[in-house]
């Protein structure tokens, strides 16, 4: 949407942790420091919810004169649990933040925000006035805080929420729903056939399986076990009792763990752990 085109973007290497290395960062930001520059950090990334070391990163960021985002698309909600937000230290120096309340809240889809630390830089970015409509300066219009003219009124679902469910209400939403994707990863990842790949120490893990002809552990194909995982999944998803989608972590594919629905209880837990076991159970049994 900004046309900033992608020979413009530099994908930086991460640990084995998911996290950005330091190094990596301070090599980029002196390779053309007087370039205006964005430094995209990562609060909950999509496979294993990592989340970048901001009190570290930051300041090596604003030391090269870089403007800090932080993507909480998920991780932001963390802070919402006294029990999860010291993984958000230091975020609170970034130039601007954005997450979603489509996924954790709960809210319709298309619900998200940006919070930028410069009302007038956000303001200038946005902003945009034509002579047919009327402005009042005193006013705060959304027109001039966001892309769109027209829009629903997203932040009427967002308040309603945030209004029923409260302070506690969210942080037991959040914390709740980790508790349940910890125990599908570890209960999921204890069967025979499987392997957790991530322990969530959010909201999000990663399983593996293991072809019962082809076990990658016993030193054969990990390629065979590629394509288990992939077809677990798929039956998992025909089934019916729950949606996981596959991904492709350090080059093996893996099941992805995770939750955000504020309905999910322990009973469904139970009935996923089941209905994973059934499908495992009946695959050794073809063999
Ligand atoms: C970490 C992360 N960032 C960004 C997005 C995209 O967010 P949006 O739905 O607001 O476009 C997602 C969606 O899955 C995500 O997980």
């Amino acid at each position: 949407m900004l046309g900033l085109g992608e020979k413009h973007i530099t994908a930086l290497p991460i640990n084995t942790d998911g996290r950005l290395r330091e190094d990596a960062l301070v090599e980029a930001l002196q390779k053309s420091p007087s370039q205006p520059t964005i430094v995209i950090l990562q609060a909950g990334d999509l496979n294993i919810g990592a989340f970048d070391d901001f009190a570290k990163l930051i300041p090596i960021a604003k030391k090269h004169g870089a403007w800090v985002h932080v993507d909480g698309a998920f991780g932001l909600w963390c802070a919402a649990s006294p029990r999860l937000r010291h993984l958000l230290t230091g975020a609170d120096a970034a130039d601007s933040w954005t997450t979603d309340g489509h996924k954790w809240l709960n809210v319709p889809y298309d619900c998200g925000y940006a919070f930028v630390a410069d009302p007038e830089a956000h303001r200038a970015s946005l902003s945009h006035h034509a002579s047919y409509l009327t402005h009042a300066k005193e006013a705060r219009d959304q027109m001039d805080w966001n892309p769109e003219w027209s829009r629903r009124g997203r932040g009427f679902a967002t308040y309603a929420a945030l209004r029923q469910l409260g302070r506690l209400g969210v942080a037991d939403l959040i914390e709740r729903t980790c508790d349940h994707a910890h125990a599908l990863v570890t209960r999921i990842g204890s069967l025979e056939g499987a392997e957790v790949v991530w322990e969530p120490q959010i909201n999000q893990g990663l399983v593996r399986f293991h072809d019962p002809g082809q076990d990658s552990r016993q030193g054969s194909s990990a390629a065979d076990s590629d394509a288990f995982t992939d077809r677990v999944i798929a039956e998992i998803l025909s089934s019916g009792e729950a949606f996981f989608t596959g991904t492709t972590w350090h080059g093996r594919r893996a099941m992805r763990v995770s939750v955000c629905n504020w309905q999910t209880s322990p009973q469904d837990v139970d009935r996923v752990v089941a209905c994973v076991d059934r499908i495992l159970r009946a695959t050794r049994e073809k063999k």
